[in-house]
C-alpha cells in the first residue's frame, strides 16, 4: 500500500529521504543546467553583450546592443525587417556551427598579465578596509584563479605573457606547477612594476599573437570527428590594466583570423580600469578590447571595486566547452523566495 510505504518512510528514514530528495534535485538542476548550457552553446546567436558596464556608457557597435533601440526608433517597420533579417542570418549561421563536445579537458591557459597602469596610487578597497594597488589585487585574484583551476583538475596548465609598456613577454611555459607560475608572476611584477607609469598611447597585439604562435600549439576540430574531445582547449585571459593605452587590434593579422576560427582555442578579458573615467579613455579601450571576440569570450570590465573584480574572476572559472555563452549565462542559485 502506498500509504503504509510512505509512513514507513517517514517513520524509518526521515532523514535519509530528506537527502535523497536534496540529492535528487541537486543531481536534476545540475543536468539541466548542463542540458541547457549544452543546447544554448549550440543554438543562441553567437554576437554577444558584455554584462554591466560598470560606468562605461559604451557606444560599442554589436549587434547585441541593437536590441536596445529595438521600438524606439521612428522607423520600426525598416527597423524590424533588419532585425529579421539579421535574426535570420544568426538562425541559419547557428545550424552551421559545429556540436562540441562539452567534456571537461585539461585548459591550456595562457595569462596575459599587464604590468603597466596609469596611477598606482589609485585602490581597491576591501570591506574590512584593507586596501591593495592594482598589482597587487591583480596577484590575489590570480592566486585564487590559479589555486581554484588547479583543484579542479590538476592537469590545468598555466603559461605567462607579460604585456609590458610597448611590448609583449614570454615570461613561463605552459607548466601545472603552481610554484613556477607563481614564481614566474613575482618576478615580472618585482622588476616591471618599479617603471613608473604607462606613457604610451597604444599598445599593438599583433606582437602578442606572433608569440602565440610561436609558442602554443592548438588542436584543430575535425568536423568528422566532432564526437571526439580535443586533448586539451587553449584559453587566452587578457588582464588589461591601463586606462589611457589603445590596444590594438590587428583584424587583417592572418594569424589572429585564424585563431578566431579555432573552435578550440578561446580569448577571455578583463579589464581593470581607473575609477574616474572621464579624464581616461575607458569606454575607448572597453570597444577595441572587444574586437578580440569572436563571439564566444567572457568579457568584463570593472573600475576599483574589489567585490567585482572577485566576481568577475570567478566567472572566468568556468569550462569554455562546458559554459554558456556569456549574454546568457545565469549565477542565480536555487530558487528565490
Ligand atoms: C520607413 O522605411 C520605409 C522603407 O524604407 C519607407 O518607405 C518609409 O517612408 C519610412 N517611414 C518613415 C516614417 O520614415
Ligand atoms: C620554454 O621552453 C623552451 C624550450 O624547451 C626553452 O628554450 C625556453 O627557455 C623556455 N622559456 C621559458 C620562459 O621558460
Ligand atoms: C561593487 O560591485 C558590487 C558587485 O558588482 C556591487 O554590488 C557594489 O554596489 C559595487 N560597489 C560600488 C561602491 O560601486
Ligand atoms: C536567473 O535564474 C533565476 C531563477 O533561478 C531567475 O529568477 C532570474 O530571472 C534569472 N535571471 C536571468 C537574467 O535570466
Amino acid at each position: 500500500m502506498r500509504v503504509t510505504h510512505d509512513n514507513q518512510l517517514t517513520a524509518d528514514s526521515t532523514q535519509q529521504s530528506d537527502y535523497l530528495a536534496k540529492y535528487l534535485a541537486l543531481y536534476f538542476f545540475v543536468s539541466l543546467t548542463a542540458v541547457l548550457s549544452v543546447s544554448a552553446y549550440n543554438t543562441i546567436p553567437s554576437e554577444m553583450e558584455v554584462e554591466s558596464p560598470e560606468m562605461i556608457p559604451s557606444d560599442n557597435s554589436h549587434p547585441a546592443s541593437d536590441s536596445n533601440d529595438f521600438g524606439n526608433s521612428e522607423n520600426n517597420s525598416q527597423l524590424s525587417d533588419d532585425h529579421i533579417t539579421q535574426l535570420q542570418q544568426q538562425v541559419i549561421a547557428n545550424f552551421q556551427k559545429p556540436n562540441l563536445p562539452n567534456v571537461n579537458v585539461p585548459e591550456r591557459i595562457i595569462i596575459c598579465l599587464d604590468v603597466c597602469c596609469d596611477d598606482k596610487s589609485s585602490l581597491f578597497r576591501l570591506g574590512d578596509g584593507t586596501t591593495f594597488t592594482p598589482f597587487n589585487m591583480m596577484k590575489r585574484i590570480l592566486d585564487f584563479f590559479l589555486h581554484s583551476k588547479h583543484a579542479i583538475n590538476k592537469r590545468t596548465e598555466f603559461a605567462l605573457l607579460v604585456m609590458t609598456e610597448s611590448e609583449p613577454l614570454w615570461a613561463q611555459n605552459f607548466t601545472n606547477n603552481l610554484k613556477d607560475i607563481f614564481n614566474a608572476i613575482d618576478c615580472t611584477l618585482l622588476k616591471d612594476c618599479a617603471t613608473n607609469g604607462c606613457t604610451t598611447e597604444s599598445f599593438d597585439f599583433q606582437n602578442v599573437f606572433q608569440l602565440i604562435k610561436q609558442k602554443v600549439g592548438i588542436p584543430e576540430f575535425k568536423q568528422e570527428e566532432c564526437i571526439l574531445p580535443p586533448p586539451y582547449v587553449v584559453r587566452m585571459l587578457v588582464l588589461y590594466g591601463r586606462s589611457n593605452c589603445l590596444p590594438l587590434i590587428p583584424q587583417d593579422d592572418p594569424y589572429f583570423i585564424f585563431l578566431k576560427k579555432q573552435m578550440y582555442f578561446y580569448i577571455d578579458i578583463l579589464l581593470a580600469h581607473e575609477e574616474e573615467c572621464g579624464e581616461y579613455k575607458c569606454a575607448e579601450i572597453y570597444d577595441a578590447l572587444q574586437d578580440l571576440d569572436n563571439g564566444y569570450s567572457y568579457v568584463f570590465e570593472v573600475s576599483r571595486n574589489a567585490t567585482k573584480i572577485h566576481d568577475c574572476i570567478a566567472k572566468l572559472l568556468a569550462h569554455p566547452l562546458q559554459r554558456p555563452l556569456q549574454r546568457i549565462a545565469n549565477y542565480t542559485f536555487g530558487v528565490r523566495q
